[in-house]
């Protein structure tokens, strides 16, 4: 698998990922997404959503605000116990978690270190004019309890019953300690999380059920069945409110390490909001006449950790020609672009038929244009970049009013009608997503 540097340097060159405030010496765990990230990212949230929310009756969405009323996190157990230990360098004071130190000696100069303390690793900030302990708020460290905290609100205008699901995408935050790995680790974040109620006692049976649905989606999307595993995170690893947890696991240059987390988050926090708010946030259910709190299982997966994982999957250096061919074998519908558009060359008239065609396409894919240098190196260029299809306009589409449409990963060439290129590009996407 190509390492963490390579990968970065490909990200950076080619306009997916960069530092965050680069020119200022960029600032630890923070990252901008470039024009070719950007598109990446929201083709993993659409992917997510599409599958997750659109094409099931079971699920419905939300959009809660990312900084909530500060008692929600009393509530929740964050304040207590969302905290990692940390441990520090006797000498050059570098900073750790303690669970990524072998000895108790410092990874930098091997000094020793500090013994371990607690850290809350949720980031404060202060509402309204004054900055006094009363004003301190939290910028939310999972989008989960922002469903919590709605359940009656979305279960009374739904009118849902259980089980049921609420999903939500969003930012969240992390004081992360020791944030790196490129982006696996971040101390901003945008996380897809669902929150699916059912009844107690029928628990295990959709936690398996949510494992095996979210480990298929990941080998429909990015990941190769030998990259990926799932693991059963023990007791005094879990978090908190977990009753049972499993990592869906990829297989990064660094070794095995989580890429989604399914966790049986029991009644444990709509519990503890009915308990600190005194509103009632129990559920009647009609068939057994039977009231109570529903249940929890949770699939959180974060969009970069995805994006990452999915990039690290495509990654592939071929030898061709020329030397190497470096080809992100991206699924198409997480490609950032699904077409580019290439004439031959730059005369006049290649040009002019070449940007019809790409008018042509734009309103229904993302597309891009490319005239400059030698096609191969064109080709060579959108391979790069994971673009599944080149549509080249070469002298005869003059004549023929036909295109070659080559495909990245065969690199084989069909020549099909102008008028029929949107819907065999729309069929092949379609194929893509079976
Ligand atoms: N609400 C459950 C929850 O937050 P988590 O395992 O802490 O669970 C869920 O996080 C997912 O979010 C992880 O599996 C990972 O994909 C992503 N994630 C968590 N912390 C992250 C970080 N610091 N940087 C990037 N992604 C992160």
């Amino acid at each position: 698998m190509v390492d963490l540097d390579t990968l970065f340097s490909l990200c950076k060159r080619r306009g997916f990922v960069f530092p965050s405030s680069e020119i200022y010496g960029g600032f630890g765990g923070f990252w901008d997404y470039g024009p070719l990230g950007v598109e990446m990212k929201r083709n993993i949230r659409d992917a997510w959503w599409r599958e997750m929310v659109q094409m099931r009756d079971d699920v419905v969405g939300l959009d809660a605000a990312i900084i909530m009323n500060p008692r929600t996190w009393e509530a929740s157990g964050h304040v207590k116990h969302f905290v990692d230990s940390l441990v520090e360098c006797k000498v050059c004071r570098r900073r750790f978690r303690e669970e990524d130190v072998q000895q108790l000696e410092c990874p930098a100069c091997g000094a020793a270190l500090s013994q371990a303390r607690l850290f809350n690793t949720m980031f404060k900030t202060f509402v309204g004019p004054v900055e006094e302990d009363t004003a301190v708020a939290y910028l939310r460290p999972e989008t989960a309890q922002g469903i919590f905290v709605d359940f009656k609100n979305v279960l009374t205008t739904s009118r849902k019953k259980i089980p049921f699901g609420i999903a939500q995408v969003g930012k969240a935050f992390r004081n992360e300690i020791t944030p790196g790995r490129f982006i696996f680790r971040s101390r901003e974040f945008e996380a897809m999380e669902i929150e699916f109620f059912v009844r107690p006692g029928t628990d295990e049976e959709w936690f398996q059920y949510w494992v095996d649905v979210r480990t298929r989606w990941h080998l429909k999307y990015g990941v190769s069945p030998e990259n990926l595993r799932v693991y059963e995170v023990p007791p005094e690893e879990r978090a908190h409110y977990s009753k049972r947890t499993c990592d869906i696991q990829f297989q990064y240059p660094f070794g095995w390490g989580e890429l989604e987390g399914v966790a049986n988050r029991t009644d444990y926090d709509l519990t503890r909001h009915a308990q600190v708010s005194a509103e009632d946030l129990s559920y009647f259910d009609e068939e057994t006449g039977q009231r109570f709190i529903p249940y929890v299982i949770e699939p959180a997966v974060g969009v970069e950790r995805t994006f990452l994982a999915y990039l690290l999957n495509a990654y592939h250096e071929e030898p061709d020609k020329e030397g190497t061919r470096v080809v992100l074998k991206l699924h198409p519908a997480i490609a950032p672009y699904k077409v580019a558009v290439l004439p031959l060359s730059r005369k006049e008239a290649l040009v002019q038929k070449a940007r019809e065609v790409w008018a042509l396409l734009r309103p229904h894919v993302m597309t891009t244009y490319d005239d400059s240098q030698s096609i191969g190196r064109r080709y060579r260029r959108q391979d790069e970049i994971g673009t599944p299809w080149c549509v080249t306009i070469d002298f005869e589409t003059l004549s023929d009013q036909a295109v070659t449409i080559r495909d990245r990963d065969s690199m084989t060439q069909d020549r099909v009608p102008i008028d029929r290129l949107v819907g065999i590009v729309q069929q092949r996407l379609a194929d893509s997503l079976r």
